[in-house]
């Protein structure tokens, strides 16, 4: 009975979104990691959606968070609380079988943020947990044959991390994370119009631009933006028009320090799975990877064929949910030789 896996979880517990599939019903919850405390009492007033839209907005008595970011768990105790509302709102209140949960978590963590994580997962409700680099997720989400004795590498760009590993046989040959995402993309966008055109913008501002005109190699139209600011000499609100080639420049940084990561885990991979890397090409995933353009720039630079994943932003959610059957597929075949390992 307990063998059933109907209701296994997935999770993504990603810097910027957690993500959630459940085996036969698919993305369950999507919200961003996001939650909003009330000061002294330290009482939870919002989690999500409801707490991303207080961002920056908040009265003086109310603090919003995000417990993730960077990569690490910058507020363990609101990362748990975090986990385990979500976890309850996608799972009914009285069950007679516990899920299992797979939960995938940037590899930079901790063993104590490990831990962490895996005790808040218990406390919401789990009989078993499993927590994997969010690359390993990302690959099987992406469809990667993972098993196979074969390179592939998957390059997931997130909000705060960047994973850029090589998968054969079911494991991690080399792996590099660094803690560098779209996040810093946003930073870079913030700086860049504070020092060229002296104004102030925001955070969602700079996502905003990222995402509507972003690009990482020239296009034929330069597509421009109103944007609101406020003037960082005499503090009043200005409006200012700013172009996908100014974006571009901004990102000049952030982007080529991912692709000398790339690089130097392709110089650090075997020459046999580099050969298969360089045949098969490299996979990218997370929200990151859909930045205009970033995947012709790498490919460029590193001379290996790039493929977006179907559902970039998904990926991991679907891989952790179906990490049972990947594992399974692996333990089956150790069986077929246990009796010649005496
Ligand atoms: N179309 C787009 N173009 C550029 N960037 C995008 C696009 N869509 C989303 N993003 C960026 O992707 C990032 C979020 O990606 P994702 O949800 O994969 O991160 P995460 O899994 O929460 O973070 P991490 O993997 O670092 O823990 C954000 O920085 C967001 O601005
Ligand atoms: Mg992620």
């Amino acid at each position: 009975m307990f063998g059933s896996t109907s209701s296994d979880l997935g999770i993504d517990l990603g810097t910027c979104n957690t993500i959630i599939y459940i085996r036969n019903k698919g993305i369950v919850l999507n919200e961003p990691s996001v939650v909003a405390v009330e000061l002294g009492t330290k009482k939870i007033v919002a989690v999500g959606a409801d707490a991303k839209r207080m961002l920056c907005k908040t009265p003086g008595h109310i603090r919003t968070i995000r417990p993730l970011r960077d990569g690490v768990i910058a507020d363990l105790e609101s990362t748990e609380k975090m986990i385990r509302y979500f976890i309850s709102r996608v799972l009914p209140r009285y069950r007679f079988i516990k899920p299992r949960m797979v939960v995938g978590i940037p590899s930079c963590i901790t063993e104590v943020e490990r831990r962490a994580v895996e005790e808040s997962a218990y406390k919401a409700g789990a009989r078993e947990v499993i927590v994997i680099e969010e690359s390993l997720a990302a690959a099987i989400g992406a469809d990667i044959p993972i098993n196979e004795p074969a390179g592939h590498m998957v390059c997931d760009i997130g909000g705060g991390t960047t994973e850029i590993s090589v998968i054969s046989l079911g494991g991690m040959v080399v792996t590099n994370a660094i803690r560098l995402g779209g996040d810093e993309f946003d930073e870079a966008i913030i700086k860049y119009v504070r020092m060229v055109n002296n104004l102030i913008i925001g955070q969602q501002m700079a996502e905003h631009l990222k995402i509507e005109i972003g690009n990482a190699v020239p296009d034929k139209n330069i597509e421009e933006i109103e944007v609101k600011g406020t003037n960082a000499a005499n503090g009043l609100p200005q409006r200012f028009k700013i172009g996908s080639d100014q974006i571009r420049e901004a990102l000049r940084d952030p982007i080529n320090q991912i692709i000398d990561n790339i690089k130097s885990t392709l110089g650090q991979t075997p020459p046999e799975l580099a050969a298969d890397i360089v045949e098969r090409g490299i996979v990218m995933t997370g929200g990151g990877s859909l930045l205009k353009g970033l995947d012709k720039l790498i490919a460029s630079e590193t001379g290996v064929p790039v493929f977006i994943a179907d559902r970039p932003l998904d990926c991991v959610a679907l891989g952790a949910g179906k990490y049972f059957d990947y594992t399974r597929g692996v333990d089956s075949s150790k069986n077929i030789y246990d009796s010649l390992n005496g």
